[in-house]
């Protein structure tokens, strides 16, 4: 265990909250809400740049722990988690992140792209929470967040397994937090409107509507919002403005086709 002091108190004093994909992007502005509030932060990222962002938390004055690893893969969901208890202090926050995408028409994609990202978005994050519920559980005490996405809300198509890996994280969340509600565990669901981060660069959709990120959700402010709703207990949040607030609103009444054709123009490469 680390008894470094910082400005902000003692490791030991600090609670630890991990973020999986924490490197960039929306996860690195959650390690971040959590650092200012003053969690000490473990996070993952696929590259080496996971060294540096943990640098730019430890300026925040507390203490941050990088783990590079696969999140697709079940030994770097289990090294991350390795990581995280080798560090000897309970786990007071866990914000299950990590998440790809990959756009295309379903016909024309790479089926192993497809896998992986099941395996990132859906297997790594059912078993990244498996580890996290039990340990907290046990400890009667403990905060999740689940990164889902409003495309939880809609159909995807041009995205057509993303939105439904999506949808899976909301349920999963919303089914999780009911199953833990007398166990001092809490879990909610941050879904985040389209958002400037290198997401729909990284699912190659740089030729569709998505490949601006000038009109999109801040970062910042969607993570503020997702920690300020796991902090107050919310089942979920839709994170972004107040126009992506009320489309995902109307979501809940647009039929499927409607949402579908939508989703279609703004997606579909061109
Ligand atoms: N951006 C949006 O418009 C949007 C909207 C709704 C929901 N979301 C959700 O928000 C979450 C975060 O997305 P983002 O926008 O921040 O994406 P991003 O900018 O692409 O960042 C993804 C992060 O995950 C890490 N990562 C990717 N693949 C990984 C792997 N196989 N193993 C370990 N780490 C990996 C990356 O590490 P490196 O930095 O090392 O590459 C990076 O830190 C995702 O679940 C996404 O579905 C995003």
């Amino acid at each position: 265990m680390s008894d470094t002091t910082t400005t902000t108190g003692t490791a030991a004093a600090r609670p630890l909250a991990l973020v999986t994909g924490g490197a960039s992007g929306i996860g690195l502005e959650l390690a971040k809400q959590f650092a200012t509030h003053g969690y000490d932060v473990a996070i993952s990222g696929q590259s080496e740049r996971v060294f540096d962002s943990a640098k730019t938390l430890a300026d925040l004055g507390v203490e941050a722990y990088p783990f590079r690893g696969d999140a697709g893969t079940y030994d770097g969901v289990e090294g991350f988690w390795t990581f995280v208890t080798d560090l000897g202090r309970p786990v007071a926050a866990a914000a299950l992140n990590v998440g790809i995408g990959v756009g295309g028409a379903f016909v024309d994609t790479d089926l192993d792209d497809e896998l992986k990202l099941i395996a990132i978005n859906v297997t790594g994050t059912v078993h990244m929470a498996k580890r996290v519920v039990q340990h907290m559980v046990a400890g009667g005490d403990g905060r999740i967040l689940v990164v889902s996405s409003v495309s939880a809300t809609t159909p995807t198509p041009y995205e057509t397994v993303y939105g439904p890996s999506k949808a899976f994280g909301f349920s999963f969340a919303e089914s999780l937090r009911e199953e833990l509600k007398d166990t001092g565990v809490s879990v909610t669901a941050l879904l985040p409107g389209a958002t400037n981060s290198e997401f729909h660069a990284n699912a190659g959709m740089g030729n569709t509507k998505f490949g601006d990120n000038s009109w999109k959700n801040d970062k910042t402010l969607v993570a503020q919002q997702g920690y300020d709703a796991l902090i107050a207990g919310d089942d979920h949040v839709v994170g972004g403005d107040e126009a992506t607030k009320q489309a995902a609103i109307d979501n809940r009444t647009t039929p499927e086709p409607v949402k579908a054709a939508r989703q279609a123009e703004a997606a579909r490469p061109s």
